[in-house]
C-alpha cells in the first residue's frame, strides 16, 4: 500500500484523488488517508502532492512507521473522497511545518 504521512495535515490539497483510478482516499477533517485494503501501488498520486506526501509503505521512514497503521485506522471509519477539493484555508501556512501529528483531527 501508499502512506499519507504527516505533511498532509491541516494542508488537505486533495490533488491526489483525482488522479487515484481505485478511489482508495478517505477523507478526515483535516487529513486524507488510503485504505490499504483497496490502495493497487500504481503510485500515480505521489508526483500529485504538493507536499510530497504519500510514500510506499517500504519508504515510510523509522520515525514515521506508526503512519501506516493510522492510515488503516482512520480509512475504516471515514468516508471516501473522489474528487479533488479546495486546500484547508491556510494550507501554505502549514505545508513546511513538521511534528503535525497533535493537529490531527480524527
Ligand atoms: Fe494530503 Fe497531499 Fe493529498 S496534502 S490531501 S496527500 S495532495
Amino acid at each position: 500500500t501508499h502512506v499519507v504521512l504527516e505533511s498532509c495535515i491541516r494542508c488537505k490539497y486533495t490533488d491526489c484523488v483525482d488522479v487515484c483510478p481505485v478511489d482508495c482516499f478517505r477523507e478526515g477533517q483535516n487529513f486524507l488517508a488510503i485504505d490499504p485494503d483497496e490502495c493497487i501501488d500504481c503510485a500515480v498520486c505521489i508526483p500529485e502532492c504538493p507536499v510530497n506526501a504519500i510514500v510506499p509503505e517500504e519508504d515510510v521512514p523509522g520515525n514515521m512507521q506508526h503512519m501506516i497503521k493510522l492510515n488503516a485506522d482512520l480509512a475504516k471509519k471515514w468516508p471516501s473522497i473522489t474528487k479533488r477539493k479546495g486546500a484547508l484555508p491556510d494550507a501554505d501556512d502549514w505545508k513546511d511545518r513538521t511534528d503535525k501529528l497533535s493537529e490531527l483531527i480524527r
